[in-house]
């Protein structure tokens, strides 16, 4: 059972995973008025993963006998200036939420609950690995500068960003099947 500070701290996450989702897709809606669609791709899938994160915690809270409560979510920026100014954003974002997780690590060591705790290290590893992906992407950027040939490259390559749920992941649990869908298959 989650005490009452370990259910607001994982449903005020949970939030920030959703808004992250919705910031991600705010920039996917951005290349996609720019007309790069592979960049329009990546955010788009990283929008995805987002949600993901967000229902898992949200499953997570439910499952330990806490009750998930839908906080506001707030308006992401509209438009960045270039690709540059959107991947440092995704990098600084996913820097923020590392910080935030591994303050959610020592909520879970100060209410002596080793099951979330357990449970967080999944994001930590995650996060790991959005840091590395989305400074990777930045770096690609940055070195493309305004090379147009460059940039056309980086699109395609972004275009080719699959989604994959987590093992063991459902985003229906119960009755409802997924049928055929796909997230982030978005062609030129
Ligand atoms: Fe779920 Fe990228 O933080």
């Amino acid at each position: 059972m989650l005490s009452e500070k370990m259910t607001e701290a994982l449903n005020g996450q949970a939030n920030r995973e959703l808004y992250s989702s919705y910031l991600y897709l705010s920039m996917s809606a951005y290349f996609e008025s720019v007309k790069m669609k592979g960049f329009a791709n990546w955010m788009r899938v990283q929008a995805g993963e987002e949600l993901v994160h967000g229902m898992k915690m949200y499953d997570y809270v439910i499952a330990t006998g806490g009750r998930a409560r839908m906080l506001a979510i707030e308006a992401p920026q509209f438009a960045w200036a270039s690709p540059v100014d959107a991947f440092q954003h995704v990098y600084n974002h996913e820097r923020i939420v590392t910080g935030l997780i591994r303050g959610l690590v020592g909520v879970a060591v100060s209410e002596k609950d080793e099951a979330t705790k357990n449970f967080l290290q999944w994001y930590l590893d995650e996060q790991v690995e959005e840091e590395e992906s989305s400074d990777m992407v930045l770096k690609k950027v940055k070195a493309a500068g305004s090379n147009q040939s460059a940039l056309a490259l980086a699109d395609k390559e972004l275009g080719q960003r699959g989604f994959k749920f987590p093992r063991g992941f459902q985003i229906f649990p119960y009755s409802a099947k997924l049928e055929g869908a796909t997230i982030g298959s978005l062609k030129k």
